[in-house]
C-alpha cells in the first residue's frame, strides 16, 4: 500500500512540497495554523507567486473539477496524526529579532503538536532549515515507535516546482535503514530520473544546507567584491566574470555583480550559521562569512551613492527617482530582504521622491513600505525621473524600449543595478548608462 504523506506548513516549501509529493502519486494531507492559507489552498488558490505552482495544485487538490483528489488541508493536528505514515515539518525559520540566531519557535511548536498524536511506526522528517544540532533535540521529543529523519531541502524561489520534482540531489540524514528505506520509498521518481540521494547523520545532513547557501552567498559576495576593485581600478566586472567562469572548477554560475543577494534564505542562513558555530566554539572558521554579508550590504549602499551622484551629487532633495523592481529576484512576489527595496527605501528617507514599479511584487512591496511611491507600470514608474534605477533583473524590464522611456523621463540616466541589461542598447538610445564594476562609458 503507498505511504500516506502529511505536510506540516504550508508557506513556500510546503506548498510546493504538498503538491510535489501528490504529483509524485501520494495521498497528501498539509497542515497549516493560519485557517486563512488552509482555505485558499484549498480551493486551489496559493498565497503567493510561484511559477507553476498553483497549476499543479489545481491538478490534485480534493474537490477541484478534474483534479487527482490526492491533496487535502486541514487545520486538525489528530487529523494528521491519525493519516500519515511519513510527516514532513516545512515550518519556516526565521532570524529572530534583534539576534543573529533563528528562531526555531515554529519548529518547536509543530514537534509539540505533532508528537503526540503521531501513530507508532511513522517516520517524521525534518525539512526546514535549523541550526545543526537540531535534530538531535527534536528526535527526543518524538514517542517511542515513532523516527526522526532530517531531508534538507534545496528548492529556489522561482523554481520551485522544478526544483522538487527534478531535485539536482537528495540528501538524508537518518538514524536507520528503515528510515533510508521509507524515503526512498517517497523519491522514487525522481531516484529513478538520477537525482543522487546521499545518505548521511543527522548532523550533515543539517549541516549540507546551511553550508551549500553560505557557498551561494560567498560566491555572491566574492564577484561583488571584485566589482569593487573594478571600479577602483576601471576594470569590468562582467568580462572579468566571464573569463574566470569558463574555468569549470569556478563555474559562471552566481557571478553576477550587481546590489547582491537578499531573500528569506542566504542573509537570514550565514547569519544563524554564525551565531551556530559560535556555541559549537567554532566561530573562527565562519568569521569570513562576516565579510560576505558586509560585502553584500554594501553594495545596497553603493547604488544609493551612485544614484546620488546622477542627480547631482548632494542631495536626494526635489528629485524624483524611478525604481524597476521590488521583489529580491526576478519571477518571485518575495520582497523579503530585498535589495531593491532596501535601497529605493534609502533614498526615500533621504528625501528623495521614489516611485516603484515591479511585475509581481507590488502588494508586498506597498505592505512593508507603504510611504513609497507605486505605479501600474514600468512606463509610469518613470515618468518625470531624473534617474532611473534597475534594481531587479525581470525579463520585462530587458524587453523594455529604452527609446519609449527615454521620452518621458526627466533625464535619460539609467543604473543597472543587476548587470542584465544591454549597455549597447541604451547608450545608442541615448541615455547614459551605467552599472555596478563597470566602467563609466
Ligand atoms: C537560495 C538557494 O539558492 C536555494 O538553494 C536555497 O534552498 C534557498 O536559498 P533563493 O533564496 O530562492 O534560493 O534565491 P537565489 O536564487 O539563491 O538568489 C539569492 C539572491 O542572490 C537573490 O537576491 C539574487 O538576486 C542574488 N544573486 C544571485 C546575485 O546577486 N548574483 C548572482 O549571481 C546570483
Amino acid at each position: 500500500m503507498s505511504l500516506k504523506i502529511t505536510v506540516i506548513g504550508t508557506g513556500y516549501l510546503g506548498a510546493t512540497h504538498a503538491a510535489a509529493m501528490a504529483e509524485l502519486g501520494f495521498e497528501v494531507l498539509g497542515l497549516d495554523v493560519v485557517p486563512e492559507k488552509i482555505e485558499m489552498l484549498s480551493a486551489g488558490k496559493v498565497p503567493m507567486y510561484e511559477p507553476g505552482l498553483e497549476e499543479l495544485l489545481a491538478q490534485h487538490v480534493a474537490g477541484i473539477e478534474g483534479s487527482s483528489g490526492r491533496l487535502r488541508f486541514t487545520t486538525s493536528w489528530e487529523e494528521v496524526g491519525a493519516f500519515g505514515d511519513v510527516h514532513f515539518v516545512c515550518v519556516n525559520t526565521p532570524q529572530k529579532h534583534g539576534e543573529y540566531a533563528c528562531d526555531m519557535s515554529y519548529v518547536d511548536a509543530a514537534f509539540g503538536s505533532l508528537a503526540p498524536v503521531v501513530r507508532e511506526g511513522s517516520l517524521v522528517v525534518g525539512k526546514s532549515t535549523v541550526p545543526v544540532g537540531s535534530a538531535d533535540r527534536l528526535a527526543e521529543l518524538l514517542p517511542e515507535g515513532a523516527e526522526l529523519a532530517w531531508n534538507p531541502e534545496f528548492l529556489r524561489e522561482g523554481f520551485a516546482v522544478q526544483d522538487t520534482l527534478h531535485p539536482d540531489r537528495l540528501v538524508v540524514g537518518v538514524r536507520s535503514e528503515r528510515a533510508e528505506k521509507i524515503l526512498r520509498e517517497v523519491y522514487a521518481t525522481p531516484i529513478g530520473e538520477g537525482s543522487p540521494f546521499v545518505v548521511t547523520d543527522f548532523p550533515t545532513a543539517e549541516l549540507v544546507k546551511t553550508s551549500a547557501n553560505s557557498f551561494l552567498a560567498t560566491k555572491i559576495s566574492f564577484i561583488n567584491a571584485m566589482a569593487e576593485v573594478c571600479e577602483a581600478a576601471g576594470g569590468d566586472v562582467v568580462k572579468l566574470a566571464e573569463a574566470i567562469g569558463y574555468d569549470d572548477r569556478i563555474g559562471k554560475k552566481f557571478l553576477r555583480a550587481g546590489i547582491g543577494f537578499g531573500g528569506g534564505c542566504l542573509p537570514k542562513d550565514i547569519r544563524a550559521f554564525m551565531a551556530r558555530a559560535g556555541e559549537l566554539g567554532a566561530d573562527q572558521a565562519l568569521t569570513f562569512l562576516r565579510e560576505v554579508d558586509s560585502i553584500n550590504m554594501r553594495r545596497r549602499g553603493h547604488m544609493v551613492e551612485l544614484a546620488r551622484e546622477a542627480v547631482g551629487g548632494d542631495s536626494f532633495l526635489g528629485k524624483r527617482v524611478a525604481v524597476l523592481g521590488a521583489t529580491f529576484k526576478p519571477d518571485s512576489d518575495d520582497v523579503r530582504d530585498s535589495p531593491a527595496l532596501n535601497v529605493a527605501g534609502q533614498i526615500h528617507l533621504q528625501g528623495g521622491q521614489v516611485t516603484v514599479y515591479d511585475p509581481k511584487g507590488m502588494d508586498n512591496a506597498r505592505r512593508l513600505f507603504p510611504t513609497l511611491g507605486y505605479a501600474d507600470t514600468a512606463l509610469g514608474a518613470v515618468r518625470g525621473a531624473d534617474v532611473v534605477l534597475h534594481l531587479t533583473e525581470w525579463r520585462e524590464f530587458r524587453e523594455l524600449d529604452p527609446a519609449a522611456l527615454g521620452a518621458v523621463t526627466a533625464e535619460r540616466v539609467i543604473l543597472d543595478g543587476r548587470n542584465a541589461l544591454d549597455p549597447v542598447l541604451w547608450r545608442e538610445a541615448g541615455w547614459t548608462y551605467r552599472a555596478m564594476g563597470r566602467p563609466a562609458a
